[in-house]
């Protein structure tokens, strides 16, 4: 089950280039591909003709053209050409999916299209202010559902276990982070610090830390599967905690979008922004490469749960006390997909 009537991260907007893009989501195969107009669409990869698969057919000026018998369809799934025929017949389409670029994504909504609102598309203008943020993008592509990495988001006393040599530290630290939870209709908000804490790995090679810092991360959650995080640190005993000041001198951003591919698989589109260097584009890399590694360790463990849950399924499974932002975050995807389950019901 999943909440159709959403806003997803299809691609990064560099994915689809000059060469039609085959990307399969919530199960259905849809092609996304870049019109000569710069404009991306997002169409069932299916021809209408004699059901080929458009991905391997290739963008020309009409439009995506079939490697098959080179029917040609624009952004809206319209077939504009067909070879030897001047009348097109109103049948000769394909569904087509609302998407829109923006901020370096491709959103696509998997709903009715006419419902398709796009004011509800998440606004993350970092990725267009190069010179305060630089950053690099990423996708992994997990063997996972996308809620464990959701899950995986929003309960970090994980990272003292799964992230040792790279963005963890000691896990009782992590365990006794001062954590505030904001719970929103729409998601939670979270704001988390960790006094006087031995640094990980990764902050000392990004910012030679030479004793215990003062480490903020912030969490949005925005339903159904979109994660804004701000994350940085100060030298300990700086009372940033007490003024709440997150402008600490080492800082950065990240981005986190899963988009369910099938049950039991998902994108992990990723960013990392650099708040701290932003000259130096070595800076931007190693976080890059650090953030990587952390998130390939992330993977490793929910592909391993996931494994787990194919065979045994969440019966019997227990809550724990740091389950508070993991189990609220559910319980909103749950409350949509049961609202949207009565809209269609009601129609
Ligand atoms: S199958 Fe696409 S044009 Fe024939
Ligand atoms: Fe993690």
């Amino acid at each position: 089950m999943f909440i159709r009537n959403a806003w997803y991260t299809a691609a990064w907007a560099d994915e689809v280039a000059d060469k039609p893009l085959a990307r399969r989501i919530m199960n259905e195969p849809i092609v996304l591909f870049r019109g000569q107009d710069g404009k991306v669409g997002a169409l069932e990869d299916r021809c209408c003709h004699r059901g080929t698969p458009l991905n391997v057919g290739k963008v020309t000026e009409l439009g995506l053209e079939c490697g098959y018998h080179g029917l040609v369809f624009d952004q809206a799934g319209r077939c504009v050409r067909i070879p030897g025929q001047d009348q097109i017949p109103e049948r000769a389409k394909v569904r087509h999916y609302p998407v829109v670029e923006k901020n370096a994504f491709i959103w696509i909504w998997m709903g009715e299209a006419a419902r398709a609102d796009t004011s509800q598309i998440i606004d993350y203008p970092w990725h267009d202010d190069h010179a305060q943020w630089p950053h690099k993008h990423a996708r992994y592509d997990i063997k996972g559902n996308y809620m464990l990495m959701v899950d995986n988001l929003m309960d970090l006393t994980h990272l003292g276990y799964v992230h040792g040599s790279t963005i963890g530290g000691n896990p009782m630290q992590h365990v006794d982070a001062k954590m505030k939870v904001t719970r929103k209709d729409n998601g939670l908000h979270f704001m988390r610090w960790m006094l006087n804490s031995v640094p990980p790995p990764t902050y000392i090679k990004a910012a030679g830390f030479k004793g215990r810092i003062d480490r903020w991360q912030e969490f949005e959650f925005m339903a159904p599967s979109s994660i804004l995080q701000g994350t940085g640190a100060f030298d300990a005993g700086s009372g940033a905690y007490d003024t709440g000041n997150q402008d600490s001198p080492f800082k950065f951003r990240l981005f986190h979008g899963l988009t369910p591919e099938t049950e039991t698989t998902c994108f992990y589109f990723w960013s990392a922004a650099n708040g701290y260097r932003q000259d130096d584009p070595a800076a931007t890399d190693q976080l890059f490469s650090e953030i990587g590694k952390a998130f390939l360790e992330d993977k490793a463990i929910v592909e391993q749960q996931q494994i787990g849950l194919n065979e045994r399924g969440e019966a019997g499974l227990v809550d724990i006390a740091t389950d508070g932002a993991r189990v609220h975050m559910r319980r909103v995807v749950e409350q949509r997909l049961a609202a949207e389950a009565r809209s269609i019901a009601a129609e």
